[in-house]
């Protein structure tokens, strides 16, 4: 599962000059096409609301614990520096898991960007990679199922 949090529906067009100028279906196109090359399906979804993004985590862990799902590539946006609740959503599900992508790198910018509340419960983090970032997770959620 391919999880994007608040704004990344604003790829494209959102400050180019940070993330670039690829679109968020691209970017799922992308990583559509990078999960059948290693055997999986890709599924996709962004929201902008905090409940949704646990709502599916949630979800995505029943369907972990069911053996239909390998894991969850993860930007989850602002809510990276603020959300308590994404962190304890990440570590309800485990061992699901959930690697956390951040396109731009978050060390490298304002100092509100650098604590991540997600990076603690995350199996693994790819940050700074620009959109390919989530093609580098993909076949690092592969490579560990
Ligand atoms: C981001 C970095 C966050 O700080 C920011 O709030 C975003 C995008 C990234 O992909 O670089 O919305 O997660």
């Amino acid at each position: 599962l391919l999880l994007n949090g608040p704004n990344l529906n604003l790829l494209g067009t959102r400050e180019p000059a940070v993330y670039g100028a690829t679109t968020l279906a691209d970017v799922e196109a992308r990583c559509r096409d990078t999960a059948q090359r290693l055997g999986f399906t890709l599924e996709a979804l962004q929201s902008n609301h905090e409940g949704a993004l646990i709502d599916a985590l949630h979800a995505a862990g029943r369907r972990f614990q069911a053996g239909e799902l390998a894991g969850v590539v993860f930007n989850p946006g602002a809510f990276t520096h603020t959300s308590v609740a994404l962190f304890d959503a990440i570590s309800g599900v485990k061992p699901m898991p959930v690697i956390e992508v951040h396109i731009s790198n978050v060390h490298a910018r304002e100092a509100f960007r650098h604590h991540s509340y997600v990076s603690p419960a995350a199996a693994g983090i790819v940050v700074g990679f620009g959109v390919d970032g989530y093609r580098l997770a993909i076949e690092g959620l592969a490579a560990r199922t």
